[in-house]
């Protein structure tokens, strides 16, 4: 008798899947690549005490960011902590310092860069934390989209208004076709300024890379219906949109989100306001629509942090946005009475964000300390001339 034989299967790792678990490199990816040098080991009893000294040792030669969806081993040595509107202020705030730590994500780093001085160095302890919605936008998709709106005939009444969450080439593109960045804290002062560009009545805004943000602000702050946003899919041919939607929409979006944020969904919502009566479900805008219309209340990390200060004693949240800020926000505000928890029942962090943890902060710390510049992150001059042009126009907004 003859057994078949099984097939070998060709399976290969995908470069991303590598990355999530630590290893490979993928350079033209917003995820980046492997770290050089010697990383301490993560079970090194001595890490705090290793940070702390090496911060000293370096004094205020450096100033530390810390996004709130950092990790609480590295958040506690943040000089400042924030959402990335408050952080790029922070960091354009500190021209003496000669090293910007940066813990969080590439686009924040790269936009820190771009707002400080040449002789100042910004430092992002691990090149793989990218963000997978900053990487669904490339500078050769927008510029194919552009042709796509010239074509159709709309591309001059189009104001560009570009996530935070976007690289820097993104950043430049929006810069020199005269419109603005936005973050979650802003988003609806720059699509008002967006408007106020051209006549209101035929001004169009293709919002990039998010569209979750984008429709959300639309919809939810501006008035306009679903009917007035289209989606542009950079996959698809001329956008997989006619002419004919792109001359009628007044939002075109791109069709990017956030893998984080996207996870939640209106089953969350329910599923939530079933377990825990009188329960406020607050969520961050880069959710779905569906999700944020169910939600109490909806907002940026700065706006989460505050409303929960803001709360009663005695009341109830469910919060839709990542883990970490999550868990400090429940800890922090459980001794007085303010009962916080995960808006979905599967855990959930940003696994890009999470890439900088202790022993890298630890490594690019005592790197500095001794003298070796590592992990600069570095924008060329012309994207950072266009590209500061679209930061200025957000830090100008009213
Ligand atoms: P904010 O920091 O603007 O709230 O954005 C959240 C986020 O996803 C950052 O990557
Ligand atoms: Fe990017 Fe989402 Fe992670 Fe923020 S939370 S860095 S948008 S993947």
């Amino acid at each position: 008798m003859t057994t078949a034989q099984t097939p070998e299967l060709d399976v290969q790792p995908t470069p991303l899947a590598l990355l999530l678990l630590g290893r490979e490199a993928d350079p033209k990816s917003e995820r980046g690549v492997e770290c050089p040098g010697d990383l301490p080991s993560p079970s090194d009893p001595d890490l705090v005490e290793r940070a702390r000294a090496a911060k000293e040792k370096l004094g205020d030669k450096v100033f530390v960011l810390g996004h709130h969806y950092q990790r609480d081993e590295v958040i506690q040595f943040a000089d400042v902590t924030g959402d990335s509107f408050k952080l790029a202020r922070d960091a354009a705030a500190r021209p003496e310092a000669e090293y910007i730590v940066f813990c969080g994500v590439h686009f924040m780093a790269e936009s820190a860069d771009i707002l400080t001085s040449a002789d100042q160095k910004v430092v992002l302890p691990d090149l793989a934390a990218g963000c997978s919605m900053a990487d669904m936008a490339t500078a050769e998709q927008v510029a194919e989209c552009w042709d796509v709106l010239t074509e159709a005939g709309v591309a001059e009444q189009v104001v560009p208004v570009s996530y935070m969450n976007s690289s820097a080439d993104i950043k430049a593109f929006t810069g020199k076709h005269g419109g603005t960045i936005c973050t979650s804290s802003n988003a609806k002062r720059a699509l008002d300024w967006a408007f106020e560009q051209g006549e209101p009545s035929t001004t169009k805004v293709l919002f990039l890379p998010d569209q979750h943000l984008g429709r959300n602000t639309a919809v939810r702050d501006m008035g306009m219906s679903l009917d007035d946003c289209v989606v542009y899919n950079p996959h698809k041919p001329n956008g997989g949109l006619t002419a004919e939607q792109l001359r009628a929409a007044r939002m075109i979006l791109w069709r990017g989100h956030c893998s984080v944020h996207g996870r939640f969904s209106l089953d969350s919502v329910n599923d939530v306001r079933a377990r825990i009566p009188g329960v406020n479900v607050l969520v961050h805008p880069e959710c779905k629509h569906e999700v944020v219309a169910a939600a109490d209340y909806v907002g940026s990390t700065e706006y989460i942090i505050k409303a929960l200060e803001a709360a009663p004693a005695g009341s109830k949240w469910a919060i839709g946005t990542e883990l970490n800020l999550v868990r400090r926000l429940a800890n922090r505000f459980a001794p007085e009475g303010k009962e916080i928890v995960f808006l979905d029942k599967t855990v959930c962090f940003c696994s890009t964000m999470n890439r900088i943890d202790l022993p890298h902060l630890v490594w690019a710390l005592e790197s500095l300390a001794e003298g070796n510049l590592v992990n600069r992150i570095e924008v060329d001059q012309e994207t950072e001339a266009f590209a500061k042009l679209a930061l200025e126009r957000m830090l100008a907004l009213p």
